[in-house]
């Protein structure tokens, strides 16, 4: 238990509870709130927890800065310390407080010292990530170049996943700032991918870490549907803030850079019309994002998902993969399906995640992605 690969799967393993945290933590009087935590690990993994937060959460190579040393040498120098250093998840921030925290950005654009660009990878869970053990392989080899953050249902359990949960239709939202609002105290992480426990990548870490990079857009989904299921749910309370015409849907999985996911954080005016308003069969999950982005940062937003998603079957919910759908014909299809633009150019790659995969399909897709994916290096 005590090899890194095990570490690494007990990570995606603990999840964050909310509920339990709280009392938690301020029984330990060392609280973390904010609902990230990865809850038993104080009492089983201890190894593990050195593992999040030296490698995860307080990513190395975040490289001290290298400032002249001072004259007065014999102070114990402080400087940029408190400003660069990834604050770890084990703060003890409201949600309140984390998101004005948060949303801090310092005027002056070049840093002074230099840090590794990373991705956050940022999941929103039912219970565990079910598909880490090809995470796991995706991620290999490339530890500093991303962060990984987890948030799970408050009502998880750590041993039992509920099908059934629901998030809800504001508090998956609020979990979505969260996580935002706790990758962002890392100022390393330049972009920001939020994903499902049902989710797989289409490529090698390099090929998406260099998509996203160096993507002068972001990938929130927004249109426009007639209809009870887009435009229905648009509540006329929400006026004038929020025209029937503003109005967008879109896929809750987002890809989006710094910029825009501080704008996220800091919106409160959007988001109360939504808490307000957004009820019954509104989904806030399904329109906040799109209406938001679309109303005030439509300009640099491609308008579509970098999530592959089979709606093609006609339900209410997309097509989940099982262990027979997996085919290396199948992973290639989704890596090359279609023509899109990128950067203003003409690309064959759509997608870099696909969904929605179930834990059946995982000894196939551990079988097949090797290989397709070319994820070996
Ligand atoms: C977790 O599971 C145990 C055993 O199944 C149960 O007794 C306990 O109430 C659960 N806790 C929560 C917070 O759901
Ligand atoms: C990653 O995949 C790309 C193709 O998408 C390939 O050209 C590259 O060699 C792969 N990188 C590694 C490190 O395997």
């Amino acid at each position: 238990m005590k090899n890194k690969k095990q570490n690494f799967r007990n990570l995606f393993n603990t999840p964050l509870n909310m509920i339990n945290l709280l009392s938690f933590f301020f029984f330990f009087a060392c609280g973390i709130t904010c609902g990230i935590t990865f809850t038993s690990y104080f009492n089983t993994f201890s190894v593990n927890l050195q593992v999040i937060n030296d490698q995860i959460l307080n990513p190395q190579p975040l490289s001290p800065p290298s400032l002249p040393p001072s004259p007065r040498s014999i102070i114990p120098r402080l400087g940029l310390n408190e400003h660069i250093k990834s604050i770890n998840v084990e703060h003890d921030m409201s949600d309140e407080e984390l998101l004005w925290r948060s949303s801090m950005v310092p005027k002056v654009k070049d840093l002074p010292f230099k840090i590794q660009p990373k991705v956050a990878f940022m999941f929103l869970t039912k219970g565990p990530v079910l598909l880490s053990p090809l995470w796991e392989l995706f991620f290999k080899g490339h530890e500093g170049f991303y962060s990984i953050y987890v948030h799970s249902h408050p009502s998880y359990n750590n041993s039992k996943v509920d099908e059934k949960v629901d998030w809800g239709k504001v508090n998956m939202v609020e979990a979505e700032k969260r996580l935002l609002a706790n990758a962002l105290l890392d100022i390393s992480n330049q972009r920001f991918v939020l994903l499902s426990e049902a989710c797989i990548p289409l490529f090698n870490f390099s090929t998406i870490y260099t998509h996203l990079m160096n993507s002068n857009e972001n990938f929130v989904e927004t249109y426009d549907q007639p209809g009870p299921l887009g435009q229905g749910r648009y509540r006329p309370q929400m006026s004038p803030m929020i025209k029937l015409s503003q109005w967008r849907k879109g896929s809750q999985w987002f890809e989006m850079d710094r910029d825009l996911a501080l704008e996220v954080v800091s919106d409160k005016t959007y988001f109360s019309i939504f808490q307000n308003y957004c009820k019954g069969s509104c989904y806030a999950d399904e329109h906040y994002l799109p209406t938001f982005v679309n109303m005030k940062f439509k300009n640099r937003n491609s308008g579509r998902t970098l999530t592959w998603v089979d709606w093609s079957k006609g339900r209410a919910h997309p097509a989940r993969f099982n262990r027979q759908d997996i085919t290396k014909e199948f992973l290639k299809k989704l890596r090359s399906e279609s023509s899109c633009e990128y950067n203003g150019k003409k690309t064959s790659i759509c997608h870099l995640f696909a969904r929605k995969f179930t834990p059946h399909a995982l000894s196939r897709l551990l079988m097949f992605a090797p290989k397709v994916m070319q994820l070996n290096h």
